[in-house]
């Protein structure tokens, strides 16, 4: 419209009206243009976020890979190498019991591992099925003190218990807390460092929440390691006594957030101490985990 008034001797008002429109709706698709520009911009920078978010992830998935074969590689060496030896035959019956015992304890750390990385891949992908119900705290506590007997039975170890705080009903899925409470028992008598070593459970109950705290009188964990101990395959003390996989920790804080709770660790208590925090009443809605 604007070419055809130049060079003309008279303009209308209507002319005008239309260079007017005209213009107005230039204007308004430039703004539409500066808006795409704006939200393109956004664009290229959320895809630039999640590509390095990917990269990210690619580097932790193959850091993940690198140890996991690392810890199947150790056992399976040991088998392999035993189970050759056993075949070639002329060995005295004591070498055949201890080798084969050696193959047998590295089968089992083997099934061991695989089971708790099952176990972690499912909960970390909040595919895990929650069993709710009322239970008992302290039978859950009695449970995992037996089955935690297990671990370097040979040692006497002092159980300091809550009993009057104790004696109280969560409603939680019952197996899964008591299998948190199976890894830090065992823990603390495998790694607790005393000379006549002491575990105390203290319970507390507050605002629909309770926390049960387990301290024993070791060393406990250093300052600078203590950020890493629920990462997988942490391993962060006298491994080759405990020979554990370093996976116990990162299941439990899996397993709380599942719960609609939480693990930590609570530095300068002397010894290494553990809290952990679930509701007292876990209420989940049908298809629905612990989790957020
Ligand atoms: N009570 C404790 N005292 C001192 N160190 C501890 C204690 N509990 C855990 N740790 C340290 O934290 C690390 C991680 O514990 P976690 O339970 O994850 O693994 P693990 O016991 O070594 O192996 P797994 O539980 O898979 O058999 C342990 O290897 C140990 O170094
Ligand atoms: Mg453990």
């Amino acid at each position: 419209m604007l070419s055809q008034l130049v060079g003309r001797a008279t303009v209308t008002v209507d002319d005008l009206m239309a260079v007017a429109s005209e213009s107005a709706h230039i204007l308004e698709y430039s703004a539409q243009l500066e808006a795409r520009e704006a939200e393109l911009t956004r664009t290229a920078g959320a895809l630039r976020e999640a590509n390095a978010k990917l990269m990210q992830l690619s580097i932790q998935k193959d850091a993940f890979l690198s140890q996991i074969s690392h810890e199947l590689r150790t056992p399976m060496a040991s088998v392999s190498a035993f189970s050759e030896i056993l075949t070639e035959g002329d060995l005295p019956p004591e070498k055949v019991t201890r080798f084969g015992r050696i193959i047998h304890d590295e089968a089992k750390r083997l099934t061991r591992l695989l089971d708790d990385l099952l176990d972690l891949s499912v909960l970390e992908n909040g595919a895990v099925q929650l069993n709710l119900g009322l239970a008992s705290l302290q039978g859950m506590l009695d449970t995992a003190l037996t089955v935690a007997q297990q671990t370097r039975p040979e040692r006497s170890f002092l159980i300091l218990r809550d009993l009057a705080n104790e004696a109280i009903h969560l409603r939680t899925d019952a197996d899964r807390l008591t299998q948190v409470f199976i890894n830090l028992i065992s823990n603390a008598r495998k790694y607790c460092d005393a000379a006549t070593p002491e575990l105390r459970i203290a319970v507390r109950q507050r605002a629909g929440r309770v926390t049960i705290d387990f301290i024993d009188n070791g060393k406990g964990i250093p300052k600078e390691s203590q950020s890493l101990i629920f990462e997988k395959f942490a391993r962060l003390t006298d491994a080759n006594r405990a020979g554990g996989a370093g996976l116990g920790l990162a299941i439990c804080r899996e397993i709380m957030t599942n719960l609609g709770g939480s693990v930590a660790y609570l530095p300068g208590k002397g010894g290494a101490a553990f809290r952990l925090t679930v509701p007292l009443r876990l209420e989940l809605r049908a298809g629905e985990t612990g989790r957020g």
